[in-house]
């Protein structure tokens, strides 16, 4: 039983007010999707408690789009994950590139935060993805093996029910350059032999992958159609309804 999700990132834009528009757009627009696709919305960390009010009633899950690598305390700046469940976030994405490229974010806190999302009640929504010179260098493979690896392989067969693993070439990020249908394939096809050596065939099978990098309406259909991409996690073309709906529409 796959679940398919089309999650939208919106990184760091939008204000308040035009984020609560963005998600009361999708609310309505989304109510003619059909039930097997799932759509979650990750809003900046400001936006989650108005937007979670936006999206009740709906069939939108609401996510955040990071998390302390701590419980509480003395961490100024950073964000719980009991805060996130106590407004009705239901994901957290982990480990984008951006932050990995940008704020030191280490496969080892990875791990830390993942634990303490699940043991919260919050989905995972994990990102893998080689940069341009491992692509070039033909490196990809392993890179997202051992990216994948070095979190998932701490956790257990019943933990991945919980986590989605989103695979994002950094190259292909705000780019407008797509991987190719083939070559966003044969990534997915290899996360998910990844996850049946650790889990098992029927643990993998279930695993929701996510491609994302310039994915927007007119070329979802055909990454979808690949039997190993369950859906897309939408940066730029998350912050159009029309066009994140229109990704959602294209299974
Ligand atoms: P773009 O869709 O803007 O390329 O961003 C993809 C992404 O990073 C989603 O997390």
């Amino acid at each position: 039983m796959r679940k398919y999700i089309v999650a939208g990132n919106w990184k760091m834009n939008t204000t308040v007010p035009e984020g609560v528009e963005l998600a009361k757009a999708v609310v309505e627009k989304a109510k003619s999707l059909p039930a097997n696709v799932e759509l979650v919305v990750a809003p900046p960390f400001t936006h989650l408690a108005p937007v979670a009010e936006a999206l009740k009633g709906s069939k939108v899950a609401l996510s955040a789009q990071n998390c302390a690598d701590h419980e509480k305390g003395a961490y100024t700046g950073e964000v719980a994950v009991n805060m996130l469940t106590s407004i009705g976030c239901q994901y957290t994405i982990l480990g984008h590139s951006e932050r990995r490229q940008y704020y030191g974010e280490t496969d080892e806190k990875l791990v830390v935060k993942t634990q303490l999302a699940l043991a919260a009640g919050l989905k995972v929504i994990l990102c893998v993805g080689e940069n341009l010179e491992e692509r070039e260098a033909n490196k990809h493979f392993e890179v997202v093996t051992e990216q994948t690896k070095a979190v998932l392989y701490n956790f257990t067969a019943l933990d991945m029910k919980n986590i989605v693993i989103a695979y994002e070439p950094v190259w292909a990020i705000g780019t407008g350059k797509t991987a190719t249908a083939a070559q966003a394939q044969e990534i997915h096809a290899c996360i998910r032999n990844v996850i049946e050596a650790k889990f098992g065939a029927q643990v993998a099978q279930d695993m929701t992958i996510l491609y994302g990098g310039s994915c927007k309406p007119s070329n979802a259909k055909e990454l979808f159609a690949e039997k190993d991409i369950d859906g897309g996690l939408i940066g730029g073309a998350a912050l159009k309804a029309d066009d994140f709906i229109g990704i959602a529409t294209s299974f």
